[in-house]
């Protein structure tokens, strides 16, 4: 669940660390090894690497099916798009394309970060495009060095540039906006020589440090000395403190090096990463497509009902007034939870399905992809849903009827998403499928699953920084100053802050989101009157609960700790850690590490 800004997914998979399973594993130390001990066996050989990523390639492989097939009569302009994209991405793509695309950019006015993102896309061969600003450029790099595909280093050339090679590439340079010549060569000599120095001799290098590989699609210049690990970061530094104007040209003159015979070598892109990349350029026409062949939009209705009963715990929980908030600021609350909106689909409910092709024609009216030009097309997408400012506020503009979905950001992925200036939460209909879900699956496996996903999204609504926002979405500066003034509420914060860092809010929410989904499943003593459980065996479905809550969260590996949410493990034994019930249900005995911090 990112709910936040999902800042850098690039080439997943690259800088994994795996996990060894914990067979043994006692639940009250490592619960998700309990849960997830032997996820990675069993997914081994899939292309995917967590629940989270096995509910998006079977969302992918459905949308692949559906643009495979022949288009249906009356498609919409923009699901005619999505079709040339796809069928531009299927072809085998070659160099020579390459530096055509490369062209076109840095002929560009105004380089920013979707120019970028089709340059290294294209020029290092990137399976998985970029999505990169200014806070991501190093961590770009980075990943970009340390990628080790098979490739031929013979074909490239990776020594400086001498004089006379770059005065005759600058003549065949097409006409660039670029400053003049002598100052371009001065600041391509500066960074060659500083590329080439890093490093050191031999014995001076520890082995286990050493890097033994040249990056795949390598074409700038490598030093000709011994690297550690240490240096390769170097490397990205000096390379990311360079804007995306230069690095484009010095890319590019640096391709026009290459021999020439290598522009008739081409690779193919594979269709599952062209089903995901025209979900993420165009997202709106690719839900569009799914939707009108998907059952699982008339489970709407059931997943509201889960989401009253949870804002209903949750409203107790405000009610009880632990932090003894004025009545203004208790009324302000509770009405935000009343008000808070669930949609299922990105795309707007209310609109028949005639309206809906309009609405996104509509938006997409500019875009006109090409059937055999993928880079150009990556970059009319990425051009298309360049972030503008204010629109997700300017809720007023209707424009925003269709939410504005940018690459890796919400919508494009499986993950929920909470919109605070909407105060409405956003479900995605590739969440509604096995291993999460199932049309006939008993209510504790939806409680403990969806459930949860949907009570830590709602949480979002009253995080230490959402709960300012109002039913509307408009931030309250009288509820600002009252909740930094309550001793309690900022106590709780604190002890948050402390334990958590940057990580707060989505601890906060885990917990949150626990708590709500487990009481709503078995706290029987309120309104419920649906679900008929038997009281049998309470203590192996409780078991149960747990399992299945901490299964959302198996995957391959641990990404990087400083991922939103900290690694899966840590985060499901966090929520669990805590819990009472989790610890009466697995015999733990009482908590011995810091206490639990409750904001409600
Ligand atoms: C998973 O691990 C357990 C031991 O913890 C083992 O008994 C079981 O056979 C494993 N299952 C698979 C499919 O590997
Ligand atoms: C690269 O060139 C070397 C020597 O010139 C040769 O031995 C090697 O096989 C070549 N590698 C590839 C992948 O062609
Ligand atoms: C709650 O706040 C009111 C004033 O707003 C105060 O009179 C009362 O003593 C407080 N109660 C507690 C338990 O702190
Ligand atoms: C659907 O609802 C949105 C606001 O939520 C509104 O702006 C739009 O006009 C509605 N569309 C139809 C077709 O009713
Ligand atoms: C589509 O792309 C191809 C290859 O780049 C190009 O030759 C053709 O002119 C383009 N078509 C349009 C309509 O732009
Ligand atoms: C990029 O977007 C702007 C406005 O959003 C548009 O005017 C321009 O034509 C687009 N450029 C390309 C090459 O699509
Ligand atoms: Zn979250």
């Amino acid at each position: 669940m990112h709910c936040k800004r999902r800042l850098v997914v690039l080439i997943v998979g690259l800088l994994l660390v795996q996990v060894k399973s914990h067979p043994q594993a006692d639940p009250c130390q490592n619960f998700y090894g309990v849960a997830c001990g032997n996820w990675s066996s069993i997914h081994a050989s899939d292309s995917y690497q967590s629940v989270l990523g096995q509910l998006d390639y079977n969302y992918q492989a459905k949308l692949a099916d559906l643009l495979d097939t022949d288009r249906g009569e009356d498609e919409p302009h923009s699901v005619q798009q999505l079709r040339y994209f796809y069928t531009a991405c299927r072809r085998p793509l070659s160099q020579d394309q390459v530096l055509r695309s490369l062209e076109q950019l840095i002929a560009l006015e105004h380089i920013q970060f979707e120019e970028m993102t089709v340059g290294l896309t294209a020029a290092f061969r990137l399976e998985v495009i970029a999505n990169i600003n200014h806070y991501n450029k190093y961590e770009i790099w980075k990943l970009l060095l340390a990628r080790q595909e098979h490739w031929d280093p013979n074909t490239t050339n990776r020594e400086s540039l001498t004089r006379d090679q770059f005065d005759e590439l600058w003549v065949r340079m097409p006409k660039i906006p670029f400053p003049e010549k002598e100052d371009f060569w001065y600041q391509v000599s500066q960074l060659e020589a500083e590329l080439t120095s890093i490093g050191s001799e031999k014995d001076e290098v520890p082995r286990d440090e050493l890097v033994t590989w040249i990056p795949s699609f390598w074409m700038l210049p490598w030093p000709n000395r011994y690297l550690t690990y240490r240096d390769l970061y170097s490397v990205a530094r000096l390379l990311a403190l360079r804007t995306p104007q230069f690095m484009l040209t010095y890319m590019y003159l640096r391709l026009k090096l290459l021999p020439e015979g290598l522009s008739k070598d081409s690779w193919l892109m594979d269709r599952d990463q062209c089903a995901e990349q025209s979900r993420q350029i165009l997202s709106h026409p690719a839900v569009w497509l799914i939707e009108q062949n998907h059952p699982r939009l008339q489970e709407e209705p059931m997943l509201l009902d889960i989401f009253e009963e949870l804002k209903q715990r949750f409203g107790q929980k405000l009610r009880a007034n632990r932090n003894n908030f004025t009545r203004r600021t208790q009324q302000f609350l509770v009405r935000k939870l009343k008000r808070m909106r669930l949609r299922l689909s990105i795309l707007p409910r209310n609109a028949s399905a005639l309206n809906m092709g309009q609405l996104i024609d509509g938006h997409y009216r500019h875009v006109h992809m090409n059937a055999s030009d993928y880079f150009g097309n990556l970059y009319i997408g990425l051009n298309h849903s360049r972030p503008q400012f204010n629109t997700l506020a300017s809720s007023r503009s209707p424009r925003s009827v269709l939410l504005p979905i940018q690459m890796h950001e919400y919508g494009t992925f499986a993950s929920p998403f909470y919109i605070t200036e909407k105060n409405m939460l956003i479900v995605p209909l590739s969440l509604l499928e096995p291993p999460l879900y199932a049309h006939d699956q008993p209510p504790i496996l939806t409680y403990s699953s969806l459930g949860f996903i949907l009570a830590h999204e709602l949480s979002h609504g009253f995080d230490s920084e959402g709960v300012t926002y109002s039913a509307d979405g408009v931030a309250s500066r009288a509820v600002y100053r009252e909740i930094g003034r309550n001793p309690r509420f900022q106590h709780e914060v604190s002890c948050l802050d402390r334990k958590f860092g940057s990580r707060r809010y989505e601890k906060f929410a885990d917990a949150s989101g626990l708590e709500l989904a487990y009481s709503a499943y078995f706290d029987t003593a309120q309104t419920d009157r649906k679900r008929h459980r038997s009281t049998d065996n309470l203590l192996s479905q409780q078991q149960q609960f747990f399992l299945n809550f901490a299964r959302f969260f198996c995957s391959d590996g641990e990404l990087s700790e400083e991922s939103d949410h900290g690694s899966d493990r840590k985060r499901v034994n966090d929520a669990v850690a805590h819990f009472k019930p989790f610890r009466e249900a697995f015999h733990c005995g009482t908590s011995h590490r810091r206490r639990h911090c409750r904001l409600f």
